[in-house]
C-alpha cells in the first residue's frame, strides 16, 4: 500500500475504511476498535498495522509467557515432567485472550511445570489472529502450524505432546494429528471441546452488528455459494460446512472436512493410522450447546435436522469401516465421549482441572479405560 493514499483514507469513517484498505471481500478483517486504534497511530506504525493484518500473512504460533515455560534442559530426562500442551482456539478468538491464558494456568496448577503453547496469528494486534480464525485456507493454515510446532525447541524434543482444541480448533487439531502425525510432534492425548467433527449444518450468527470480521464472513457467504472454490479457499467455517441434503456437492467441493473425515471414495490410510496411534481422544460436548448446529457433531454423530434423528458414531460407516482409525482407537480403550452441562464453551475450572488431571501429565503415566456413565454423562 502506498503512503500517499493515507490522508484520504484517514478521513473516511472506519467501516468504509475497511473496504478501501481491503478491497477484497475476505478482508473485512480489522475489528472496528482496532481500526480506530490504528487511526491514532503515526503513519509508519499505521502501515505496519495494515501489513500485520494483511491476508497473505500466514498464521504463526506464539507461546505463553515465560512463567509457564521451563528451560529445555529441565524438560529432558525427567520422568515426572508433564508433556507440553498445545492449544488451538476457536472462531472469533485470539491467542492473547485472557481466557486462554487462564486455561494454561489451570493446566500448570494441575501439572506444575507444564509448557503450554497457544496457536495464534501473527501481528502486532490480536485482530490478525482473530481474522485467521474466520478467513483463510484451512489446509494452508494447518500446514503452517505443523511446521511451526515441528520447529519449536521444546515441542520437538519432548517425547510427545498433549493437545486441546476449542470448538473449530478441535477439528483442526485432529487434522494436525491426521496429516502431520508422522513427522511433527506426536500427540498423546487430544481433548476437543464442542467441536464440529461431523461439520455444521448452519453458520454461527454474529454476536454483534458491528463485529466487522464476523459480518464480513457472513456477507462473503451470502454473496456466493458455499461450494465455490472462492469461498472454500477463504471462509474458514465453510470448510467444515456439511449438508447431508446436498451431500454430493459437499463431497465434490469441501476443502477440509470431507478430506480429513476420509469421506471420499479414495481413503488416505495415513489418517487412520495416525488417529489410531493416539493414546486418548476425548470428545467433550456441551449438552445445551446452541452455537454448534448440530451439537452432536462434537461426538461425530450424524443428525437429520428434518426428522431430528441422531445416528451415533458407532452406527455410521466412518466408524464401522474405520475410515479414520476411530474404531481401532476405541478398541484399545482410547476413545472417550464426555458431556458437560451448559452452553457452548461454558466450563468450570473444576471440570477443566478434572480433565487435565485425567488426560495430561508425565510421559510414562497410565490411563484409565473409557469413562463410566456414572462419572460423565454419556447418552446421546
Ligand atoms: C495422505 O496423507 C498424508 C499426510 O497428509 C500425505 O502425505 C499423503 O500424500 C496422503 N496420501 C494420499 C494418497 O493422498
Ligand atoms: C487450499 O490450499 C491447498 C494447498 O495450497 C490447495 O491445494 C487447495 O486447492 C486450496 N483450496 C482451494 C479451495 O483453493
Ligand atoms: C460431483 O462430481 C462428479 C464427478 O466429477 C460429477 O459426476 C457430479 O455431477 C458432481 N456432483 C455435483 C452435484 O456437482
Ligand atoms: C431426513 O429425514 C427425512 C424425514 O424422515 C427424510 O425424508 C430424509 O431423506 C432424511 N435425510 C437424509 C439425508 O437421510
Amino acid at each position: 500500500m502506498q503512503l500517499r493514499q493515507l490522508p484520504v483514507l484517514l478521513s473516511l469513517p472506519v467501516a468504509i475504511l475497511s473496504f478501501v484498505v481491503f478491497p477484497e471481500a475476505e478482508v473485512f478483517q480489522a475489528h472496528a476498535e482496532d481500526l480506530s486504534l490504528a487511526l491514532t497511530l503515526p503513519v509508519t506504525k499505521y502501515v505496519e498495522f495494515i501489513e500485520a493484518v494483511s491476508p497473505d500473512q500466514s498464521i504463526q504460533i506464539t507461546r505463553l509467557s515465560p512463567t509457564h515455560v521451563r528451560a529445555a534442559e529441565d524438560v529432558e530426562d525427567s520422568d515426572d515432567q508433564p508433556l507440553p500442551v498445545v492449544i488451538w482456539h476457536g472462531l472469533g478468538d485470539s491467542a492473547d485472550n485472557k481466557g486462554l491464558k487462564e486455561v494454561a494456568e489451570l493446566i500448570d496448577e494441575t501439572h506444575p511445570g507444564t509448557y503450554t503453547y497457544i496457536i495464534s496469528a501473527v501481528g502486532s494486534a490480536g485482530s490478525a489472529d482473530r481474522q485467521a480464525s474466520f478467513f483463510g485456507n484451512v489446509t494452508e493454515q494447518l500446514d503452517y502450524v505443523c511446521h511451526a510446532l515441528a520447529e519449536d525447541n521444546i515441542l520437538k524434543t519432548a517425547p510427545a505432546i498433549d493437545a486441546i482444541g476449542f470448538s473449530q480448533g478441535g477439528q483442526f487439531m485432529r487434522g494436525y494429528v491426521e496429516r502431520c502425525g508422522g513427522w511433527a510432534p506426536k500427540v498423546r492425548s487430544l481433548i476437543t471441546f464442542g467441536s464440529q467433527h461431523n461439520g455444521i449444518a448452519e453458520f454461527q450468527k454474529c454476536k454483534s452488528s458491528t463485529d466487522w470480521v464476523c459480518q464480513g464472513a457472513n456477507a462473503l457467504l451470502k454473496s456466493s455459494t458455499v461450494w465455490s472454490d472462492f469461498v472454500q479457499s477463504r471462509l474458514v467455517p465453510a470448510q467444515y460446512y456439511r449438508d447431508t441434503g446436498d451431500y454430493e456437492n459437499y463431497l465434490n467441493h469441501s476443502n477440509f472436512l470431507a478430506d480429513i473425515n476420509n469421506e471420499r471414495k479414495v481413503k488416505n490410510a495415513t489418517y487412520a493410522k495416525n488417529i489410531a496411534a493416539l493414546e486418548k481422544f476425548v470428545m467433550v460436548v456441551f449438552d445445551k450447546d446452541r452455537t454448534v448446529i448440530p451439537k452432536e457433531s462434537g461426538w461425530f454423530a450424524e443428525v437429520n435436522l428434518t426428522s431430528d434423528s441422531v445416528t451415533p458414531l458407532k452406527d455410521r460407516p466412518i466408524y464401522k469401516e474405520d475410515w479414520i482409525g476411530l474404531r481401532k482407537l476405541d478398541e484399545k480403550g482410547g476413545l472417550d465421549f464426555l458431556s458437560l452441562a451448559g452452553e457452548h464453551m461454558h466450563f468450570s475450572e473444576k471440570d477443566l482441572k478434572a480433565l487435565f488431571g485425567r488426560y495430561f501429565g508425565p510421559a510414562g503415566r497410565k490411563f484409565e479405560g473409557p469413562v463410566g456413565e456414572e462419572e460423565w454423562k454419556l447418552e446421546l
